[in-house]
């Protein structure tokens, strides 16, 4: 059947026939505006989608077919990304590496490619599996929540909760009047029923796994590069970081509250709870692999090579470069002008963060929020304090 893949070439490439080589980045997705994604229920999709996605620069060719069987999805994995890399720079504001690059911008005849943290993202680095893990569980969480609103015409709430993973919630919607009623461990004399909106994970699951680990999976088949293995364990650690921590919230009816009759549904961890999470695994979880694979990874050092991987622990093959100084064929900014803390033994140190080239130290004015107060009612009051504060940025 090539000759389908030639015309659908030839159709979807009218007028421009060399694009520049590119590599595959679909953490570019972020740049993307609302103008120029593809989900726009007014717009004839069915007709156009595998034109416009192929103008998706970064996307590879896997992506790309997702893209055209299921435009209107593209749009929540860009806010998956986004949401993401908000997290990303959130939890690495104080190190090193502070999960921004400057990244590099390619004009096309397509419009601009932005290779945002591209050069991290295929590194197969400690910094490469986190923003692997975080981007994937961005991509799990917005896809779901796409379901849950309805605005996603592929799926909807979960109407099997029950076959999911969860933990209970202490919180509830309404006070009941005998609170060890519901207690973790009494799940099984407890009677409630399904109702409301349960979070689709297992849908957000599989679209993360048919759009980000079937071309891995393809290109290993390929070279057998150790690479395409880490990085679909990472995708697998992102996310099951979403999966293994469903939880269950529920609410009362019955008279004022005596909680007869309960109705619960399944809600996905906040973000912000799973950007934590991950950030302990790269601390304390990560593992250095082989490069030499036959079909399974495994442990770089030599006694624990028969120790599995676990799916808690994230994977690279790497050893992290010390992201110092600027480094452009690597995409390191370095650690030149960045703001340190004095002796605060933490890694926004000032030895630590300007790797002992020094700082310099000034004295600037800033205004804070301050005396907040609540006021009845619901609004929270402050005033704007001026601060002279000692400022240090590394050399
Ligand atoms: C879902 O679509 C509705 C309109 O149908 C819109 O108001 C709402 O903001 C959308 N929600 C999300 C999360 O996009
Ligand atoms: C950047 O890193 C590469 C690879 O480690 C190295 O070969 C090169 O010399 C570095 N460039 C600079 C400017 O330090
Ligand atoms: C990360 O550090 C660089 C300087 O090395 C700075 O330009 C950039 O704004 C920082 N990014 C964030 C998100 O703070």
């Amino acid at each position: 059947m090539w000759w389908l893949a030639v015309i659908g070439f030839i159709s979807a490439h009218p007028s421009s026939p060399s694009l520049p080589k590119l590599p595959h980045n679909w953490l570019s997705l972020a740049a993307l505006t609302p103008t120029e994604a593809p989900p726009s229920r007014e717009l004839d999709w069915s007709t156009h989608s595998s034109k416009l996605c192929s103008r998706l620069i970064g996307l590879n060719p896997v992506q790309k077919d997702v893209c055209a069987e299921n435009p209107l999805v593209i749009q929540y994995v860009a806010r998956g990304i986004r949401e993401a890399l908000y997290h990303c720079q959130d939890q690495f504001k104080n190190e090193r590496w502070n999960c921004s690059d400057r990244h590099e911008v390619t004009d096309t005849s397509y419009g601009t490619f932005k290779d945002i943290l591209g050069k991290t993202l295929r590194s197969a680095t400690r910094e490469g599996a986190f923003l692997t893990a975080i981007s994937t569980a961005g991509l799990v969480y917005e896809v779901t929540k796409g379901c849950s609103t309805g605005n996603l015409s592929e799926c909807g709430c979960d109407t099997k909760p029950d076959t999911q993973r969860y933990t209970d919630t202490i919180e509830m919607q309404q006070e009941p009047r005998n609170p060890t009623h519901h207690r973790l461990g009494q799940r099984s004399i407890e009677h409630f029923s399904w109702g409301g909106c349960s979070d689709n994970v297992p849908y957000g699951k599989k679209f993360a796994r048919r759009f980000l680990d079937d071309w891995e999976t393809r290109e290993f088949e390929k070279d057998g590069d150790a690479k395409h293995l880490v990085h679909k364990h990472n995708f697998f650690v992102g996310r099951e970081q979403i999966a293994q921590n469903i939880r269950r919230t529920c609410r009362c009816h019955g008279v004022s509250g005596s909680c007869e009759f309960k109705t619960c549904w399944l809600t996905m961890p906040k973000f912000s709870e799973v950007a934590e999470m991950l950030k302990k695994r790269y601390d304390n979880f990560a593992v250095q692999v082989a490069k030499k694979v036959r079909k399974r990874l495994r442990r770089k050092e030599r006694g624990q090579r028969q120790l599995e991987i676990r799916g808690n622990e994230l994977t690279y093959l790497l050893r992290s470069p010390s992201y110092c100084e600027r480094n452009d064929t690597l995409g390191i900014l370095g650690t030149s002008g960045r703001e340190c803390v004095h002796r605060s033994h933490n890694s926004d140190d000032c030895d630590l963060l300007c790797c002992g080239r020094g700082y310099n130290t000034r004295m600037e004015r800033r205004t804070t929020q301050c005396q907040c107060k609540f006021v009845w009612c619901c609004q929270v009051k402050c005033k704007e304090c001026i601060h002279d504060v000692t400022v240090h940025t590394c050399k």
